[in-house]
């Protein structure tokens, strides 16, 4: 596995979302589930969109004591998806205790990636509210050094971090970045955002890719676009 696109299926109900991805007819892009869409709808559409043929990263970002997430790990593996997440914050305990809850009988399981800091998380309130004093840089390589020695593959961050994190945690742990736009695209809501070929340069591993390809007047070809200039 390694340098893909990632089309982050950010819809409310299972008729948008199948609308969205008949456009691609024969073609399967790797599709990220949200917790939207997986409460709309419950662990069905993944089964479906999984027998459809298509790569599922399951951003559901677990957080809870570790034997809560070790068997809730467990059901999340069962539903066959090929990447999910947790929280780096639930401590180097709770993620050992997922990779176990993860693996299947045959000693496969699905790529485990943790969140670090929410890119929402500013210095400030990180300060203030979760009382973390050293600086937001500092923290999200500490926190994916946690999660490397956990056991896991690698961490969801900002294509600005990314080689950052890979100069820390070695070349072949993951990095999955959002924040990824076109050069002529809109921004909206993201700040810190590059371009799929920026992405690329730095080196991420996988793009995670919502609104430039869902919102596209012709999503397909904004996602082959995507493909060309991040994994060409
Ligand atoms: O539409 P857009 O390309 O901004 O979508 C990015 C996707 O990546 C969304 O599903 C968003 O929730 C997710 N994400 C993010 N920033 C993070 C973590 C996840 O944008 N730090």
């Amino acid at each position: 596995m390694g340098k893909d696109v990632i089309v982050a299926c950010d819809f409310s109900s299972k008729q948008e979302v199948m609308t969205f991805l008949d456009k691609f007819k024969n073609k399967k892009p790797f599709v990220k589930i949200g917790m939207e869409l997986f409460y709309a709808e419950g662990p069905q559409i993944v089964r479906e969109i999984k027998q459809r043929g298509h790569k599922i990263f399951l951003d559901l970002k677990l957080h809870d004591i570790p034997n809560t997430v070790k068997k809730s790990m467990a059901v999340l593996s069962r539903l066959d998806v090929d990447m999910c997440n947790l929280h780096a914050a639930g401590t180097k305990s709770m993620m050992q205790a997922a990779i176990e809850g993860l693996t299947r009988p045959d000693g496969t399981r699905p790529i485990l990636i943790a969140v670090t800091q929410l890119t929402s998380t500013s210095q400030e309130r990180m300060e203030e509210d979760l009382l973390i004093k050293e600086p937001i840089d500092k923290v999200v390589m500490h926190y994916a050094k946690c999660a490397k020695e956990a056991g896991l593959d690698g961490v969801v961050c900002s294509p600005l971090e990314a080689q950052k994190v890979h100069e820390t945690c070695g070349k072949e742990f993951f990095t999955v970045t959002p924040g990824v736009r076109f050069a002529d695209g809109e921004i909206g809501d993201q700040v810190r955002v590059t371009t799929p070929e920026k992405a690329k340069e730095i080196g991420s591993d996988y793009i995670v890719v919502g609104r430039p390809i869902t919102q596209a007047d012709d999503p397909v070809k904004a996602y082959e676009r995507c493909l060309k200039e991040f994994c060409d």
